[in-house]
């Protein structure tokens, strides 16, 4: 059982994030899907959210499609599989996702600490109270994961686990975030990574954002290549670029990032950050790792707190 006392503490919780992500899979062991599933869509805002963006490489047989928003696509019937992620159980777009989700008959399961979904959703598979959401990102994301292999939608990732939580190492990672926390202070920060680390380039800007609490972006290859790559001369010495380089994209991907860091480096500053492992969970649990950590290191260094987000509760408060 995870013992831990202090979750607004951000680092106790980094620490633990070990932990926790073999506490998550354990909420998700008996869950399993029957029956026939024809697309997958999962409803989560900011922290919670990320799962979906992290999911979309692992499920290759049918479409899915990360919804962020109030209202949830018109193709969404019986036979798709909805997952509901709101770690606080009272977001507004989740909530009306949720809602229009059960009017259309579709498989749904919920994700949450508590809140009216916890309320509405009597099967909802609950994670500990207490969190940031997004410090709960194993709890949000990996039970997800879990389900969609017990239901046989994605291969079997018990392996891909133990090798992800072999690798998610507190020291080491520690210190990689902090020598990236370095390069990316008083810079802003943009994160560039391939299509199937497209979640894990969004997640690190994210953090940023909210640890922080400072402006950082991100964009993909190939597509940055067709636009972004033009856009450095002016101003682009103020930006930090992070390449998340994977020995694993596909070979065009990498030959596309060593030309392009060429063309543009006398323009902006580029620095890359070397994926580890060899399953494509441990690859993103590793660097997402990292770049918690940076996002905590930045954060001391810009003498803010990282646990708190005052404006986005702000702006929930203002919208009751
Ligand atoms: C705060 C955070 C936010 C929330 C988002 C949605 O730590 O990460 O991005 O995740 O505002 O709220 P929940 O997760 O409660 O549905």
């Amino acid at each position: 059982m995870l013992i831990l006392t202090n979750k607004s503490d951000m680092l106790g919780v980094l620490e633990a994030f070990p932990e926790q992500c073999k506490e998550a899979i354990k909420l998700a062991r008996k869950v399993k899907i029957k029956g026939k599933i024809a697309n997958i869509v999962v409803c989560g805002m900011g922290g919670s959210g990320i799962g979906g963006d992290l999911l979309r490489p692992f499920v290759k047989k049918i479409p899915v499609f990360v919804n962020k928003n109030y209202k949830i696509p018109d193709f969404v019937n019986r036979n798709s599989l909805v997952f509901v992620v709101s770690y606080s159980g009272d977001t507004e777009e989740t909530l009306a996702a949720y809602l229009e989700a059960k009017k259309k008959r579709a498989v749904v399961i919920a994700i949450t600490s508590g809140g009216k979904l916890a309320e509405k959703e009597k099967n909802a598979i609950i994670v500990p109270k207490g969190y940031q959401p997004r410090a709960a990102i194993g709890f949000l994301f990996l039970p997800v994961l879990k389900i969609l292999a017990n239901s046989r939608i994605i291969p079997n990732q018990d392996s891909a686990i133990r090798e992800a939580i072999r690798g998610l190492v507190p020291k080491i990672c520690s210190k990689e975030g902090f020598m990236l926390a370095k390069k990316l202070k008083d810079k802003i920060p943009v994160f560039y990574g391939s299509e199937e680390l497209a979640g894990v380039a969004y997640r690190m800007k994210t953090q940023v954002n909210e640890n922080a609490k400072q402006p950082a972006f991100w964009h993909v290859f190939p597509e940055m290549d067709h636009n972004e790559i033009n856009g450095f001369k002016r101003g682009g010495k103020k930006l930090q670029l992070v390449f998340i380089r994977d020995k694993r994209d596909l070979q065009k991907i990498r030959k596309r990032m060593a030309i392009t860091k060429k063309l543009i480096k006398d323009s902006t500053n580029v620095t890359d950050l070397h994926v580890r492992g060899n399953s494509l969970l441990a690859r993103m649990l590793i660097t997402i790792y990292i770049g918690d950590y940076a996002s905590y290191y930045l954060a001391l260094m810009n003498k803010v707190n990282p646990g708190i987000v005052k404006i986005i509760e702000e702006l929930k408060k203002r919208l009751k």
